[in-house]
């Protein structure tokens, strides 16, 4: 596997790819991989002839009072994993190598869509997304971006970018792999002590809670929401920050079940933030 930290030796080795007539894939992370990660490079190797993947914590997608310092990171036990799944590439470039001294220039969608779910308590959160994964692609040119559906707004918006800025870049969205006990794997678990990791179950179980209603035949959203906060609530060391249904696509208020509806949610544990969610199909 090629470890590359410059912008130019990535460009290089595309051009040589390319020029073998390969396709390319790439699965953008913020590192500290864990089986999550993996299962994207994974269906990225399934799918394309070489992945890139690319490891950087992106300083423009936290804001001043969140765990921009604090993030996890472990680049050697990364590579290990991603030699292990067949990655052809890890790009893990600097903060200046990335962004320079005076960048000025942001990939920013002006509608409702970031401000929504995750965007009201992480209001500039989705312009550094954006930003990062369009410089991203700019870079590495691929045929196929993967992206895990335990970010389904982010996965909703970069689709949206992609449509309206012309990438020609296939979108592929991936299932949330979860621990034996359900809870959904993230890099922040890493933040949770013994009692706050058993409380943060009641997130998966109140997304089972709410599949289970739906898939009963529940259409009312407002009754799948309230048994969940209900259920949320019950436990004394998890504070809400929303529990909302939308439209998949446009990420627009649902009242009514249907196919394409989202129900996502972010419950703080402690000081942790933590998000699930399930897609009514
Ligand atoms: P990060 O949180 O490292 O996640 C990288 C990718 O892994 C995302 O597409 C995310 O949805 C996926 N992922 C994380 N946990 C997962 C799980 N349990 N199951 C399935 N997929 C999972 O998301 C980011 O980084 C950043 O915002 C990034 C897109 C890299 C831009 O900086």
């Amino acid at each position: 596997m090629i470890k590359a930290e410059t912008i130019k030796e990535v460009r290089d080795q595309v051009k040589a790819w390319r020029k073998e007539g390969l396709t390319i894939g790439l699965v953008p992370t913020m590192g500290y991989l864990h089986e999550g990660h993996a299962s994207l490079v994974d269906k990225a190797v399934s799918q394309c002839d070489r992945v890139i993947v690319s490891d950087f914590v992106n300083p423009t997608q936290f804001g001043p009072t969140e765990d921009l310092s604090t993030y996890p990171r472990d680049f050697e036990r990364d590579c290990k994993l991603l030699e292990e799944h067949g990655a052809s590439l890890v790009f893990h470039p600097s903060v200046e190598e990335m962004y320079g001294e005076a960048a000025a220039t942001y990939v920013e969608i002006l509608n409702d869509m970031p401000k929504r779910l995750c965007g009201q308590t992480r209001p500039i959160h989705f312009r550094g997304v954006c930003t990062v994964v369009s410089k991203l692609f700019n870079i590495a040119t691929p045929d196929k971006a993967f992206f895990g559906m335990k970010d389904a707004q982010q996965l909703s918006i970069i689709k949206k970018m992609v449509k309206d800025m012309s990438y020609g870049i296939e979108i592929v969205g991936c299932p949330i792999i979860r621990e034996d006990d359900g809870l959904a794997k993230s890099s922040r678990n890493t933040y949770l002590n013994e009692e706050e990791r058993k409380a943060a179950l009641v997130l998966s179980k109140a997304v089972k809670l709410g599949k289970e209603m739906a898939e009963n035949c529940e259409k009312d959203a407002a009754k799948i929401l309230e048994a969940q906060k209900d259920l949320i609530e019950k436990e004394p060391l998890a504070k809400i920050d929303y529990v909302s249904a939308a439209n998949f696509d446009t990420l627009e208020p649902e009242t009514q079940v249907k196919s394409g509806t989202l129900f996502a949610m972010a419950v703080y544990i402690g000081k942790t933030r933590l998000i699930d969610n399930f897609l009514y199909e």
